[in-house]
């Protein structure tokens, strides 16, 4: 060790190998391949709002119990302010040689405060202090993502009540099925994303209860008071078994659940965008603010912030896999495996929060060619389920007789060139004589849309009944 902190460091039976803080027992340092893998600083100090939170809920904890005296206390959490005051200026000496964040935090608070830092590990590990800084980031996580889900449905409503009318194909197989309306497309996401977020919702509710006790793994023979600092920050309660505190990371894995499964639903938006985007469709367009040109071909607008959105999700699964992948097989309790946690749980939900403010600003920003799309919906017989429910209804036909007559009307349609509002009367009727020019009020896409008035469907009273439900959610 270089700098002038390692004295401060050394505690009075260290030893040799005392700029360890676990230095006691060895008589040699670590080889320097030990540090380079050993070493987590570089990015668990995304970790150290939460490592300071934690430390100042157990100080308070400590004197309360009367493990520490005030004198002792007031040393520490004014330490702790000042690391903090460090941090948010930026001159805060992350160092390699301390490891970790917790031991960057505590080896600074000793030079800060001198050998009273040294009291605020008592009846505390590492292991329930990572637990608990790790649980902390991933439910602030969760909770900054829910956020950002309600931004995108708001933006997805929005876009929607405006266009709640507009006619559009709607697909299966991506061939032409049924018309649909482009606000009912919308809200499908709406839905999605919905059931996106009280996934987040669930997981942060089990994972609320803290760690922070459990000390090693077996408790604490200190007079703690477990209730007092996961009231303090913000869990419902303590976790009930000291053991499962530090061993597991189901908190993480469920949360990157979650993620993936967003990221999933924002990979399908994504991928609509890019098909509506193209020339082909033509279904909407995105501004300058959301596309790229090409270097070489002036005249290409490409949807690059979609496609990137439609990727992104690897990193999610990834990061699921990566996690559990580590976790699988793992003794209880600790193993040093757990400290590859952070990195893939880290980068995944850069990604989310990246992937739903793009997709948010798409959405804000896109603007649908209706005219084009309602052309579109009444292509490829569109409506040929409007008359077979019409032959049904009317003519009282078995729903399957009503197919067979719809599909032969649908082979003439093809054969004379025309679509199935324009197939003449005398053709239907050689095809079934009982049908009146009453159906032609079912062919059209608008008619078609306007009479899927059942719950969920895609008629624009029930679209905007839908809507306005979404509204008060998200008020
Ligand atoms: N940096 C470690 C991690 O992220 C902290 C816990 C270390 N605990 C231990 N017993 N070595 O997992």
């Amino acid at each position: 060790m270089t700098d002038d902190s390692s004295d401060a460091l050394k505690t009075p039976s260290a030893g040799q190998a005392g700029q360890a803080m676990w230095g006691g027992r060895f008589s040699d340092k670590p080889a320097e391949l030990m540090q380079a893998i050993n070493v987590s600083i570089g990015f668990d100090r995304r970790l150290a709002a939460q490592d300071l939170a934690g430390s100042r809920a157990h100080a308070a904890m400590l004197l309360k119990a009367g493990v520490i005296s005030s004198e002792d206390e007031a040393g520490i959490q004014k330490g702790l302010q000042a690391i903090e005051a460090e941090m948010a200026a930026g001159s805060f000496p992350f160092r390699e040689e301390f490891e970790d964040i917790h031991m960057n935090v505590e080896a600074r608070l000793r030079e800060l405060i001198g050998p009273a830092a040294g009291r605020l590990h008592t009846a505390r590990s590492r292991n329930d202090q990572v637990a608990l800084d790790f649980r902390l980031w991933v439910r602030e996580a969760c909770d900054r993502t829910q956020h950002q889900i309600k931004a995108l449905q708001r933006a997805l409503v929005s876009k929607a009540e405006a266009h709640a009318d507009a006619l559009m194909p709607g697909f299966t197989h991506l061939q032409p099925a049924q018309p649909v309306t482009f606000g009912h497309h919308l809200m499908a996401y709406v839905e999605m994303f919905g059931r996106d977020a009280a996934r987040f919702a669930d997981a942060r509710a089990r994972m609320n209860e803290s760690p922070l006790g459990a000390a090693a793994l077996a408790g604490s023979p200190f007079p703690i008071d477990r209730q007092m600092t996961a009231q303090a920050l913000g869990f419902d309660r303590p976790t009930a078994n000291s053991l499962d505190s530090v061993a597991d990371r189901d908190f993480a894995l469920e949360a990157l659940a979650a993620a993936t499964i967003c990221a999933v639903h924002l990979s399908r938006l994504a991928e609509e965008i890019v098909i509506w985007m193209t020339p082909q469709f033509g279904f909407v367009k995105l501004s300058d603010a959301f596309t790229t040109g090409s270097s070489i071909m002036p005249q290409k607008k490409n949807p690059d912030a979609a496609e990137l959105v439609r990727a992104k999700v690897g990193r999610m699964l990834g990061a699921f896999t990566q996690l559990a992948v580590v976790m699988k097989g793992l003794p209880l309790t600790y193993s040093k495996d757990m400290q590859e946690d952070k990195v893939p749980t880290f980068e995944a939900f850069d990604a989310l929060e990246l992937s739903l403010a793009a997709m948010a600003g798409m959405v804000a920003d896109l603007t649908p060619d209706t005219a084009r799309m309602a052309a579109a919906a009444g292509a490829g017989y569109s409506t040929a389920t409007d008359l077979a429910d019409w032959l049904v209804r009317e003519l009282n036909l078995p729903f399957r007789d009503a197919h067979h007559v719809t599909g032969a009307a649908v082979k003439r349609a093809e054969q004379l060139g025309c679509d199935l509002p324009g197939l003449p009367l005398d053709e239907l009727q050689a095809l079934e004589p009982r049908i009146t020019d009453g159906v032609y009020d079912v062919l059209t896409p608008a008619a078609s849309v306007a009479s899927r008035r059942s719950y969920g469907g895609t008629a624009p009273d029930q679209v905007r009944s839908q809507i306005n439900r979404w509204k008060e959610i998200l008020a």
